[in-house]
């Protein structure tokens, strides 16, 4: 089984989530896509999503899902999203794709957080993949500068303007011990739009492809 039998794995896992006629919150990224191509069987019994991307939003409508905006909705029963790393207490950071901000406020309108990984992604520590950023453009240089500040090495992603026109800084060299505090102090920056930790808002579950099927962390 290679990682993307665990990709597809989890995200045909995350279906047994989804309430017949509800609205699912759906993230971004290679697993995420899994689980969109796992709705279109069941698509005439759920109203639609409400998606956290442009790619994500093309996916789900090219399969016929219709896609709602998030202001339209007051609530969700489930986000269902990947990772790039996740821990034992189910913080994660995200934005591998760039999707981050459009990620945490469609997971803060849901109740439940189904995070759907394959089993490189657990970690003891967040940081070793880069902590992306998400930066209006004209505070960059001096985002950068705070980063410095609290120990990181920030890298600007040459070339990605995000689905809100900002641009991503990704910080290197962080060992994160409290992702909590951590984000509040980088979403306290001014200019910071969002940081990709997900710690105040973690998953509540995690659904892990393994060569040994899916496993669940509740
Ligand atoms: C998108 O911005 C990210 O947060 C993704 O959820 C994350 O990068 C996981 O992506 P994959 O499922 O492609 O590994």
């Amino acid at each position: 089984m290679n990682q993307d039998d665990k990709k597809r794995a989890a995200g045909e896992a995350a279906v047994e989530y989804v309430k017949p006629g509800s609205i699912v919150g759906v993230g971004t990224g290679s697993t995420v896509n899994y689980f969109i191509d796992a709705l279109e069987p069941i698509k005439s019994q759920i109203k639609g999503a409400v998606s956290s991307s442009e790619a994500s939003t093309e996916r789900l409508k090219a399969l016929g899902i219709e896609v709602f905006d998030a202001n339209d909705v007051a609530s969700l029963d489930v986000y269902v999203d990947g990772a790039d790393e996740i821990n034992a207490r189910k913080h994660m950071i995200k934005g591998g794709g760039a999707a981050l901000t459009r990620e945490k406020i469609v997971a803060a309108i849901a109740d439940k957080f189904i995070c759907i990984i394959d089993d490189t992604k657990h970690v003891d520590v967040l940081g070793e993949f880069p902590l992306p950023v998400e930066v209006i453009p004209m505070a960059r240089s001096y985002v950068a500068r705070e980063l410095v500040k609290l120990g990181g090495d920030p890298c600007y992603r040459q070339g990605v303007v995000t689905d809100n026109g900002n641009v991503i800084l990704d910080v290197h060299n962080m060992k994160i011990q409290d992702p909590k505090a951590l984000e509040d102090t980088i979403n306290g920056i001014a200019g910071v739009v969002t940081v990709g930790l997900f710690a105040n808002r973690g998953a509540d579950v995690v659904l892990t492809g393994t060569e040994n099927g899916v496993q669940k962390i509740a």
